[in-house]
């Protein structure tokens, strides 16, 4: 079998508390990213979800290595992420870029197109200026704008053509994997769509693969190979896109898909209902990530003593995936009614 292009090990990523607003005390430390795991292979997208605050982009920055990680190991390829020393290599650096969700605040107003999606290749090629803005003219056509745009000005396009630039400039330097964070999430939703597809043939000419972060789980489910779903700091599930949202197996994925507005009223109607039983907080994570609990025990309507007291291991769930729930541990004797109600909504 081949080896995944990235493969993620126990990482974990913790922030320094810092000085409070009395100096005297410090705030706690932030626990962003507890022991995660998982593998992207090459041409494949692996979407990851979860709602605000749960770790996705600290996880994508340190694959950026943007920052490093508090413990675990990243490898790209043929990179091992531990290994490097204080500077990353320009080769890590062409094989893994990013997309951020802002199309505005991520292009630089002054400079022109070219030079924007050439950038990347005068830092890491030795290509001259005219070759630079070759590729650029080419990289712009193939995202669905024209070569002679190279000499406009960010202003002069749309959110949806800016994000278009965005994506050009990222796979100027041919990258293996692309990190794409809430690519679509400023958009309109038709042009939502529009790059969702460029981002798919671009997949399909080039075989780059995509760690696709999102907060909305059917936008993800579309793009997605495989999906792995965060809550407050853990990966809770991972599994096949359409595993994932026809057959959840972790109660927070089932809220996350009672959450999707649904446009047949009397579904809608069920999901609502449904998403009341499950979200007793609806507020969302609060507080630090806990160490030695499951952290979605605290709004979890199936919640037993044991999801307060430890984070339970992965399982193997029925349709194929992983999913870390004690109701799937502790067995259908205990709980086989909960996990049955899981599997209802969808
Ligand atoms: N540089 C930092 N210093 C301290 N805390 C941070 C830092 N960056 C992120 N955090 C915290 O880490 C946690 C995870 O943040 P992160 O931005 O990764 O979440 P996210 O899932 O991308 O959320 P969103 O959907 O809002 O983008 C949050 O509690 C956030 O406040
Ligand atoms: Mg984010």
């Amino acid at each position: 079998m081949n080896k995944p292009l990235l493969e993620v090990k126990d990482l974990s990523i913790t922030f320094p508390g810092g000085r409070g607003a009395l100096p005297w005390r410090r705030r706690p430390d932030v626990r962003a990213v507890q022991h995660v795991n998982f593998t992207v292979d090459r041409g494949e997208t692996l979407g990851l979800v979860g709602e605000s605050g749960s770790g996705k982009t600290t996880i994508g920055r340190v694959i950026l290595q943007f920052i490093r990680p508090s413990t675990g190991a990243i490898r790209l390829g043929d990179f091992d992420t531990t290994q490097f020393g204080r500077v990353t290599p320009k080769a890590y650096r062409n094989a893994v870029q990013v997309v951020f969700q802002d199309p505005v605040g991520s292009l630089n107003p002054s400079m022109l197109v070219g030079d924007i999606i050439g950038e990347p290749l005068a830092i890491h090629s030795s290509m001259d200026k005219k070759a630079r803005d070759r590729r650029a003219g080419e990289l712009l056509e193939q995202v669905g704008l024209q070569s002679h745009h190279l000499n406009r000005f960010p202003y002069e396009f749309s959110g949806g053509q800016r994000q278009r630039i965005a994506i050009a400039r990222a796979l100027a330097t041919n990258p293996d994997l692309l990190v794409l964070d809430e690519p679509v999430s400023a958009l309109d939703v038709s042009t939502q769509s529009q790059v969702i597809n460029l981002l798919e043939r671009l997949q399909d000419e080039t075989g780059v693969a995509y760690l696709f972060i999102a907060h909305d789980l059917a936008v993800v489910r579309h793009i997605s190979d495989r999906i792995a779903v965060m809550y407050h700091s853990r990966i809770v599930e991972t599994g096949s896109a359409d595993d994932v949202c026809e057959r959840p197996a972790h109660p927070y994925t089932e809220l996350l898909l009672a959450s999707i507005p649904d446009p047949d009223p009397e579904l809608q109607r069920e999901k609502s209902q449904r998403r009341r039983e499950l979200g007793k907080g609806v507020a969302g994570a609060s507080g630090r990530a806990p160490v030695n609990s499951c952290p979605f025990a605290e709004r979890c309507p199936h919640a037993m003593e044991v999801c307060h007291q430890s984070f339970p291991d992965f399982v193997p769930t029925q349709a194929g995936g992983e999913v870390a729930c004690h109701l799937h541990i502790s067995g259908p004797k205990l709980n086989g009614a909960a996990i049955s109600s899981l599997s209802t909504v969808a």
